[in-house]
């Protein structure tokens, strides 16, 4: 493989799966509420917060140039209009250090992580929230955009409306099994433990948040919520642009490879568009944008299917399939002529080695579509190192560095020295 001069090779995180601590956040009240969806909570996480020099350098010194990180709202607006100096000036020395490093930073300014006040002032369903936000982005490029070059307004925005249509599909599997009680003349309880255990989070989540369906950013989004997001996009663009004009900035998007199967035509169509198209008016006009892909979504006649027989699988539950990256690229392109950046692509794996042909596989991808002139500017792999994989917990591993749970001691893997070796 060889990449252009300049081409990042880098890795990603976000605060709250790694940092530890982040107790003014939403995720950190749903994790110790009685009724948890989480398996456990994210306590220290990887104690980045403290140790993000160690990472860092170990980073560099395997030969990767980018850290995609993010910096966490709730640390620095832990009340509204209440700024924290202090965060700010971790964050500082995040940047230095990175500099410091020769590794190219790229920011992100919202990683599914909410201040809790915004979401008991009605979250991402609420208008006033791309306001907030706006003024939050603004007052972080004034502290530290001068030590910034890319940045990331909103990961994966488009994460609502997947979970709305992952929660329509399960709502009405729960009902048809509980309809089917009535159906047999003998006492079954068929009683859903899922359905019993929303009934109770929200009645807690009035004591915690203030409503029963608190409008958090990794939640069902309404077609309303999902354009709000986009406005907030827009706003925090403008106000970023307002600062610092030179800043190169974007947004990134979960893309899955659409495939249609015989008959399945529609609905792929339909679901790159609910994906992906209808947000085109809102990144268009960016100055990158963020590619984040981990497999493919085969689609039938009525809609998506399970992997093919046989197929090999991640910790996840998908399809490993590290083709989906090249095939995603050259769609995206094909309609947002604007530099793309890889934002994330990985894949959750107790064997290593498999992560390495991952990698492999995927960057013979880009590097294919860079031959083909479609600009990519770079690559970054999630994870850095295994983290808190939100409510699935520590269960996942996605680094290219392990962590010893009890000392927090890090321990690279091959594939770390592999994808810092692209860099040589
Ligand atoms: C998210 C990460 C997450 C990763 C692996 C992406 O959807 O941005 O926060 O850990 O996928 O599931």
């Amino acid at each position: 493989m060889s990449f252009p001069k300049g081409f990042l090779i880098g890795a990603s995180t976000a605060a709250h799966q790694v940092e530890g601590n982040n107790i003014h956040s939403d995720y950190w009240a749903q994790e110790h509420m009685t009724n948890t969806s989480f398996n456990e909570p994210s306590g220290i996480a990887c104690d980045h917060y403290n140790r993000y020099e160690e990472d860092i350098r170990l980073m560099a010194a395997a030969g990767l140039n980018a850290y995609r990180f993010s910096i966490e709202w709730a640390r620095i607006e832990p009340q509204p209009g209440v700024y924290d100096k202090n965060e700010i000036a971790h964050y500082r020395k995040v940047l230095e250090c990175c500099r410091a490093n020769g590794v190219e930073p790229i920011v992100t300014l919202l990683h599914f992580t909410s201040p809790k006040w915004l979401i008991e002032q009605g979250g991402w369903e609420n208008e006033a929230t791309v306001g907030r936000f706006a003024a939050y982005c603004k007052y972080v490029i004034e502290q530290l955009g001068d030590l910034m070059h890319y940045v990331c307004t909103i990961n994966e925005a488009n994460m609502g409306l997947q979970i709305a249509a992952i929660a329509r599909r399960y709502t009405m599997l729960m009902q048809q099994h509980q309809s089917a009680e009535g159906k047999v003349q003998v006492g079954i309880n068929l009683e859903n433990p899922m359905l019993e255990r929303m009934k109770k989070q929200a009645m807690e989540n009035v004591q915690v948040f203030g409503t029963p369906q608190p409008q958090v950013f990794v939640g069902q989004r309404t077609e309303n919520g999902d354009l709000l997001v986009m406005r907030a996009h827009r706003a925090a663009v403008e106000a970023i642009k307002s600062v610092r004009p030179e800043l190169s900035v974007g947004i990134t998007l979960s893309l899955h490879d659409i495939q249609a199967q015989p008959g399945g035509e529609a609905e792929a169509e339909r679901e790159w568009n609910e994906e992906f198209l209808h947000y085109l008016p809102y990144i268009e006009h960016d100055d990158f944008f963020g590619v984040q892909n981990y497999t493919r979504t085969r689609m039938g006649k009525d809609g998506s299917l399970p992997a093919p027989a046989g197929a090999e699988t991640t910790q996840m539950g998908y399809e490993y399939y590290p083709e989906a990256l090249g095939h995603v690229i050259r769609k995206v392109h094909a309609v947002l002529p604007i530099p793309l950046m890889v934002t994330e692509n990985g894949i959750a794996t107790d064997d290593d080695s498999r992560r390495i042909a991952f990698i492999r596989t995927a960057l013979d991808g880009v590097q294919a579509c860079i031959d083909d002139g479609i600009p990519v500017l770079g690559y970054c792999h999630w994870s850095l190192m295994d983290n808190f994989e939100w409510q699935k917990g520590f269960s996942m591993r996605f680094g290219l560095i392990a962590v010893d749970r009890e000392t927090m001691e890090r321990e690279p893997k091959e594939s770390l020295y592999f994808l810092g070796s692209i860099t040589k």
